[in-house]
């Protein structure tokens, strides 16, 4: 598994910091961010794939949008910018079920 290294920190950050797994890659997270912020610091831009099949990225960082819907721990459509990261979580971007579902079945 690849690590990638925090790039898009305004400040230097000064607490401990843990990792979480985004995809296929480990990236340090900072205690009381956001899954957003963590994905944001880590160069993670397009997150989610609506059902149209189009990727985006988040748009208003404060749970009204809806554009930021990654999967969590295996439970799809949750808001990375309304959860805190936590220890050993594992992030899915770009999974949209009924995409892949209509991708089965073709
Ligand atoms: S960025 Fe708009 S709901 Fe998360």
């Amino acid at each position: 598994m690849t690590h990638i290294t925090r790039k898009q920190d305004i400040t230097p950050i000064l607490d401990e910091t843990f990792r979480i797994r985004v995809d296929e890659t480990e990236v340090d997270a900072v205690p009381g961010e956001s899954v957003l912020s963590t994905l944001l610091a880590n160069e993670f831009r397009r997150i989610m794939k609506n059902d149209y099949g189009q990727s985006s990225g988040a748009f208003c960082g404060m749970g009204v949008c809806h554009c930021c819907m990654v999967s969590i721990n295996g439970r799809h459509k949750k808001r990375a910018c309304q959860t805190i990261v936590q220890p050993g979580m594992e992030v899915s971007t770009c999974r949209n079920r009924v995409v892949e579902g209509a991708e089965q079945n073709v």
